[in-house]
């Protein structure tokens, strides 16, 4: 008999739910286990009284409707690093062991995390200094947690291909340059993906710094052939050669990417006069439903999760590789960042199909 903890941290995906019905349902039906859901990541360690409740896979809808919802029933934040946690007094200092002593006084004898690279780096090291029993579950619609596919990913790369799939045949009704903004911090995997499943003529990406001149050039080729339209799609980090990438301050005091697909359009029509369009699609890409591709990884990874924690293997990320889920060691999932591989298949298949990546 075990209690397990499980929380999501970082920005939320879709999937996310299915993994907490997976854990829960493995844990409890297959093993006997108690299963403790943490409220909004870290914070809810770091909260007084702790925000815990446990989980019942007999709770009416609990597996249906977890297996379909977007978002995360848990509660997830980005700001809630325990080594430099702003305090109710406003000041920001290093409570960490708070968050250790409330894993081990609710008696936990595993954690599962759902994190990103930045998430399950902080729950890493928390766990290093306070003996917590950590299995990671790895989602981030950038794809960038390195030796796996992450959760969420196949969604949003869906999603971005929905709205190309719409953008078209708005584009050739009013012969229009339709620029697509995608998320994707540090990573162009959405942009790449979507852009190739959506037929986008130019896919711009942080991996490869643009030059405006060969954007423009592939635009006028574009026109030159007859056709009416174009699409660009852009990720929100890719930024101009020998520039830095466009940011936005927020209200909270933090800068976000934002803004180049906004700068391409004006750029393209300041340049060659033809009519253009942006969208951002934002959060859209986050918080919808998983498709099928999520939904059967969040199922594979919650099991894989549960098991490694039966068999007493911490410290280990589930990652999906090949079509298969395996387990490999946190450390080297957080050890390097995954960018697009620039000798990669779909580079070069992007490269073959004439579209610009915007250095050529
Ligand atoms: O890391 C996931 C991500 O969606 C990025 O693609 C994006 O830059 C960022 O999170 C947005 O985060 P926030 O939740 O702060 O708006």
């Amino acid at each position: 008999m075990k209690r397990i903890g499980i929380l999501t941290c970082g920005g939320d995906c879709a999937g996310l739910n299915a993994a907490i019905r997976s854990v829960t349902q493995c844990a409890i039906l297959k093993y006997g286990w108690e299963v403790y859901g943490i409220r909004n990541g870290t914070v809810g360690l770091l909260t007084d009284p702790p925000l815990v409740e446990k989980l019942d896979v007999n709770f009416k809808g609990f597996g249906h409707a977890l297996l379909r919802m977007g978002g995360t029933i848990l509660g997830s934040t980005s700001k809630g690093n325990p080594f430099s946690y702003k305090k109710e007094d406003g000041t920001m200092g290093d409570c960490s062991n708070q968050a250790i002593e409330v894993y081990h006084k609710l008696g936990l004898d595993a954690l599962i995390a759902i994190g990103g690279d930045g998430g399950l780096k902080i729950m890493s090291q928390l766990a290093e200094l306070g003996n917590i029993n950590l299995v990671g579950i790895p989602k981030t619609i950038d794809n960038d947690v390195s030796h796996t596919e992450a959760l969420g990913f196949s969604t949003a790369v869906e999603v971005a291909t929905y709205a190309l799939d719409g953008l078209q045949p708005t584009a050739a009704s009013h012969d229009r340059v339709m620029v697509l903004e995608v998320m994707g911090r540090d990573a162009g995997h959405i942009a790449l993906n979507a852009g190739l499943a959506g037929g986008a003529d130019v896919i711009l990406i942080p991996e490869i710094p643009f030059k405006m001149q060969h954007i423009i050039q592939k635009i006028q080729s574009v026109i030159q052939t007859g056709r009416n339209f174009a699409l660009v799609v852009v990720a929100e980090s890719a930024r101009m050669a020998e520039k830095d990438p466009l940011m936005v301050r927020y209200e909270d005091g933090a800068e976000r990417y934002g803004g180049v697909g906004d700068f391409i359009s004006r750029q393209l029509s300041e340049a060659i006069h033809v009519e253009t369009r942006t969208m951002v699609l934002g959060h859209i890409q986050r918080g919808g439903q998983p498709i099928a591709k999520d939904r059967i990884m969040a199922a594979a990874f919650g099991v894989k999760a549960v098991q490694l924690i039966a068999q007493e293997k911490y410290g280990r990320m589930v990652a999906w590789q090949h079509q298969e889920v395996v387990d490999i060691p946190l450390k080297d999932a957080l050890g390097s960042y995954q960018t697009v591989d620039l000798n990669g298949s779909l580079i070069t298949t992007a490269r073959g199909l004439g579209i610009s990546l915007g250095d050529e």
